[in-house]
């Protein structure tokens, strides 16, 4: 939908004009997984999947309908309390709170109208996105001054406290601060951004398994709680701050299960700098073997990817034009990321296509993603002037 057509949808549903559009893109993780909760590093790009809202302050509650999903539960933004909110719209509900938390100021109730592009249970952040499109969109209604970075922190506050998920913070950090043309090395640390061009020559595929992520939480959280046990047995603040040979040197003192969480983030944050040298040499050699041995230890010590994900990743590592390719994201179903070399696009795809097809039985879907800049919003008449 062009921001003329969801302006358009808007009026046609509530029979006003909208006053602002937001938008904000999911992503994709180069690199760099189930690191972020452990202070490491992450590798994400925002890629042109969007969440896009058409919304004007409204009368009584806050009325969300989707194009996709169709009405979504109403809530009362300037009152709503984590406890209340139910399905999709949880997400905005959430921010409304934050929202009044940090500012200490009231967020008015809003009539809104929804496209998503981003592909739901697929490991690409559509919740994330959800998250700073009303970030950005109540930042600038109620003229609140935040900047991307602290909607991003504020997004992971909603997901934790509100909506009840542990997620670190690289999904809200991707969606508000990517950069058009670019992925972003980030320390989670220290939120210190380095964004990194992705080369000429290579398109990000995301290969979607359409085996939807299951049972995510209790296995994300009880991955999360996994790797604090580690830390605390290391004698580390976070896993960030381990080191191989710390870890061989404290084996006797982990279970088998432990151990192997830790020796993947001690190594995923090594391959994620490593990457980072990779990608800006344009070594295609290297980042294709950061990229598998990155899956093969989420596969083998974090025991989060799932049969799909694996038949996905193999089709692709054997594939033309394959440069590297993992999974993606929190795992356990969802997709695969692949750097597909842009001449050899159309084989890549129907070969991987064919193949997943053959031994899974599944119509899985592979899309070249551009990186795109982060969530934004616009009055109307700023809409206005960048369509002119
Ligand atoms: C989910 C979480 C992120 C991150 C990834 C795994 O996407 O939201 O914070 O932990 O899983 O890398």
């Amino acid at each position: 939908m062009t921001p003329r057509e969801l302006s358009d949808a808007f009026t046609a549903h509530f029979g006003e004009a909208p006053e602002v559009l937001a938008v904000a893109p999911g992503r994709v993780n180069l690199i760099g997984e189930h690191t972020d909760y452990n202070d490491g590093f992450v590798f994400p790009a925002a890629i042109d999947r969007f969440v896009a809202v058409a919304a004007r302050t409204g009368e009584g509650k806050t009325h969300l309908t989707s194009a996709q999903v169709g009405d979504g539960n109403g809530f009362d933004a300037p009152t709503v309390a984590p406890g209340d909110g139910s399905g999709w719209t949880s997400y905005p509900a959430g921010m409304a709170w934050v929202l009044r938390e940090e500012s200490g100021k009231s967020v008015p109730n809003l009539d809104g109208y929804l496209n998503s592009t981003v592909p739901m249970a697929s490991g690409v952040s559509s919740s994330a996105a959800l998250e700073l499109a009303f970030g950005v969109l109540w930042n600038k209604v109620s003229d609140l001054g935040y900047d991307n970075k602290k909607l991003a922190l504020l997004g992971q506050k909603c997901e934790n406290q509100f909506v009840g998920v542990n997620c670190g913070i690289m999904d809200q950090m991707a969606s508000a601060m990517g950069r058009q043309g670019h992925a972003m090395f980030l320390d989670t640390r220290s939120l210190e951004i380095a964004y990194a061009p992705i080369p000429e020559n290579l398109l990000i595929v995301l290969c979607d398994t359409k085996k939807p992520r299951a049972l995510t939480d209790s296995a994300y959280n009880e991955r999360r709680s996994q790797c604090e046990e580690a830390s605390r047995i290391l004698g580390v603040k976070a896993l960030r701050d381990a080191t191989v040979e710390m870890l061989e040197a404290r084996k006797g003192d982990l279970t088998d299960v432990v151990y192997r969480r830790a020796r993947h983030v001690i190594t995923e944050n090594d391959r994620t700098v490593a990457f980072r040298t990779a990608l800006a040499d344009g070594d295609s050699q290297q980042i294709g073997e950061l990229m598998r041995a990155s899956h093969i230890s989420l596969r083998d010590d974090y025991e989060v990817s799932c049969r799909e994900l694996d038949i996905m990743a193999e089709a692709a590592w054997d594939a033309p034009g394959c440069v590297g390719a993992r999974m993606t994201g929190a795992g356990f179903g969802g997709a695969c990321v692949a750097l597909v070399d842009r001449d050899r696009l159309e084989d890549f795809q129907s070969i991987v296509t064919e193949r997943y097809r053959r031994e899974t039985g599944l119509d899985g879907t592979l899309m070249a993603c551009r990186p795109v800049d982060g969530a934004r919003a616009f009055t109307a008449s700023e809409v206005q002037t960048v369509m002119l």
